[in-house]
């Protein structure tokens, strides 16, 4: 499906010949120093070259490549003549949770129709740090003189999506459902794998606590997602965020089920949680000291653990289909009237294995919480 981009990626990766010219050029310039001593400055002069040739085509590559880890996924430059068969894009809009639907969605797509599939610059910026993508990145300069055609996609998949027309076609919308791509679990696990070290970092946390529980635990992740929603949720979608209750219920349903759990809570709003959270059994375990981590890092954490917690949002979500375990989830959190249920099916969201409790809606449509 990738030829096209791979094709690209090995005339980049290809050596840069006055690089290699150069630095074959600086041992012969230190043996010349030796044997004719030649003065001082004609060492430093083919020194100075050296390392401005290096700054260039450092910067060359680092203005192609949008962050120095990179490595993982391949960087296309400006193609001359773009595939006849047509290409697809999508939009990168969101955080880590959108983005990431967005690119399993554009995977499914673009193959579901037969298209070779390109991700936007900013969204390898965002993906690429984390996991093992492999689709190839259009740089921004090339995407600007395609002649795009938008096309609008629901948060689910419908039959005419098997169909797209147009050729140069840029999915637009915040598509993250299941119904897109699970067909193909498996290759979107294998493009969000971690790297190495951002998975030996999360399995660093929890080797420590499992020393704790005598090797016994098994570990929940619990996402709490706050922050802007705390206003959102209420205001525009008419719905609650979770509480003390429905957390207080999904830790029970856990503890009724395994031996020795240890919930391990990562949130935007740590502080929130430390109040929030019953932790009279001792079992629950705040990530980074309770401090926020990053995303990144709360994320492969999540994804490490044996089974999740969900409040709202698309990061949760996404861990949970990764981590692959039991999943409880916030249920029922809009009022019916919600404008949320125009854009948002539950079902299309929530794995069907899935356990749902409901929210508690007493607190929807108000102010705050
Ligand atoms: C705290 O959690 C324990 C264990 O689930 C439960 O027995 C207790 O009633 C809870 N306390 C409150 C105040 O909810
Ligand atoms: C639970 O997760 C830990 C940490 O990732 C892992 O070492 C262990 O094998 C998992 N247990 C099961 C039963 O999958
Ligand atoms: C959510 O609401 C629907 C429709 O009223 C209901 O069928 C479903 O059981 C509810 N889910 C939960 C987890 O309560």
């Amino acid at each position: 499906m990738n030829d096209f981009g791979r094709g690209w990626v090995k005339r980049l990766l290809s050596p840069q010949p006055s690089l290699l010219t150069m630095s074959s050029l600086l041992p012969a310039a230190i043996k010349g120093f030796w044997t004719t001593c030649p003065s001082f400055s004609t060492f430093y002069f083919l020194f100075a070259i050296f390392v401005v040739s290096t700054i260039f085509h450092c910067h060359q590559r680092l203005a192609l490549v949008p962050a120095p880890w990179a490595y993982s996924a391949h960087v296309v430059l400006a193609p001359r003549h773009l595939p006849r068969e047509g290409l697809f894009t999508i939009n990168s809009k969101g955080r880590l949770g959108n983005q990431m639907g967005e690119y399993a969605t554009l995977y499914a797509l673009a193959k579901m129709n037969g298209r070779p599939a390109f991700i936007p610059v900013q969204m390898h910026s965002t993906l690429a740090p984390i996991f093992r993508i492999t689709l190839p990145v259009l740089h921004s300069a090339t995407a600007s003189r395609i002649p795009w055609q938008n096309y609008h996609l629901n948060n689910w998949m419908e039959e005419k999506y098997r169909h797209i027309p147009g050729r140069y076609v840029r999915l637009t919308g915040y598509p993250c459902s299941w119904t897109f791509y699970h067909h193909l679990r498996h290759e979107i696990l294998q493009e969000f794998t971690l790297h190495d070290h951002v998975r030996e970092e999360a399995q660093k946390f929890l080797r420590g606590l499992q020393a704790k529980w005598a090797g016994q635990a098994t570990f929940v992740g619990v996402h709490v997602r706050r922050g802007d929603y705390v206003h959102v949720m209420p205001r525009v979608w008419k719905g609650v965020l979770a509480d003390r209750g429905y957390l207080q219920r999904a830790l029970d349903w856990f503890r009724a089920r395994c031996r020795l759990p240890v919930f391990v809570v990562t949130s935007d709003d740590m502080a929130w949680c430390r109040d929030s959270i019953n932790n009279s059994v001792g079992d629950v375990v705040f990530a980074g000291n309770g401090l926020q981590g990053s995303p990144a890092k709360d994320f492969a954490l999540l994804t490490q653990c044996n089974h999740t917690i969900i409040t709202v949002g698309t990061f949760g979500v996404w861990a949970a289909y990764l981590a692959g375990g039991d999943t409880v989830y916030l249920a029922n959190f809009t009022l019916p009237n919600s404008p949320f249920n125009m854009v948002f099916r539950p079902q299309a969201v929530f794995l069907p294995e899935w356990v749902g409790i409901a929210a508690d809606l007493g607190q929807a449509g108000q102010n705050g919480l």
